[in-house]
């Protein structure tokens, strides 16, 4: 008998927390732009609870909670690159404006019951911050003249971004997947945490050689062209006979004087 009254006992207290109050999902985008706006949400089920409060984290430092009990219902403490509108904030939203670089980060909601059970429950998701200019990436080493054959020594560099956008070239439309024929400089940073990435092309110079350097960040894709400008080896000829002449002209006029 006494078993079983332990038994009923332990149900009704502890068997309770498995219907009781539960967060059924947290909605954060994976990825916002910087300057951008986002609605984060709180779904939960009370199951019959009364709500004490639900606060908001990121990377575990809180910057939102929401009491119905007080007066103000909520309160927004400040944190780098989290500006919390609260006219568009509730118990179960939280909006944030003029998302940075510093907005990145593991977002939680955290919701507790009132006395005396003070159950809580919980849900995180992480959101990224990208910046992609509009700015087209930059060829340079296009300007010089090459022979044909000779190795290109062409460079394209992303405008500012972040994360570091992918660089790809092609070749009249082609592109290049040939790894001896690119230099991967690598990523360098810039103000603001942005970075640029560079990547070299070595292709040796054709006649009518278009090359064209693809900046991507996720969908975001930005171009730029450049026809690289080869001597022909009839104008080297050229050239060469012109500098013997010149040469036999002037030891001739020497020794005439
Ligand atoms: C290409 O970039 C590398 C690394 O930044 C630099 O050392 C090199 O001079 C650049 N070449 C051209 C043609 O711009």
């Amino acid at each position: 008998m006494k078993s079983v009254i332990l038994v009923s006992f332990l149900l009704l207290t502890y068997g309770k927390v498995s219907i009781c109050l539960r967060v059924v999902g947290i909605s954060v985008p994976s990825l916002k732009q910087r300057g951008e706006s986002v609605t984060m949400t709180c779904d939960y089920d009370l199951e019959g609870g009364k709500l004490y409060s639900v606060k908001w984290y990121r990377d575990n430092e809180e910057f939102y909670r929401y009491m119905p009990r007080l007066r103000p219902q909520q309160h927004a403490h400040k944190l780098d690159g989290v500006k919390v509108d609260l006219e568009k904030s509730s118990a179960r939203r939280v909006h944030l404006r003029d998302l940075t670089l510093k907005s990145r980060g593991l977002y939680r909601c955290e919701v507790s019951e009132e006395a005396p059970s003070f159950h809580s429950a919980q849900s995180e998701a992480f959101m990224e911050v990208y910046y992609f200019s509009r700015e087209n990436p930059i060829i340079s080493g296009h300007e010089q003249t090459y022979a044909l054959e000779e190795p290109l020594d062409v460079n394209c560099s992303s405008a500012k971004a972040f994360p570091a956008p992918e660089l790809q070239w092609y070749i009249n439309g082609k592109k290049v997947i040939e790894r001896d024929l690119l230099i991967a400089y690598g990523t360098r940073p810039v103000s603001q945490g942005l970075l640029i990435s560079t990547l070299g092309i070595r292709a040796p110079a054709k006649p009518k050689m278009k090359i064209t350097c693809v900046s991507s960040l996720g969908n975001h894709k930005r171009e730029r062209s450049a026809v690289i400008e080869t001597s022909s080896s009839g104008e080297h000829a050229a050239k060469y006979s012109f500098i013997i002449l010149t040469s036999i002209v002037n030891i001739a006029m020497q020794k005439i004087s």
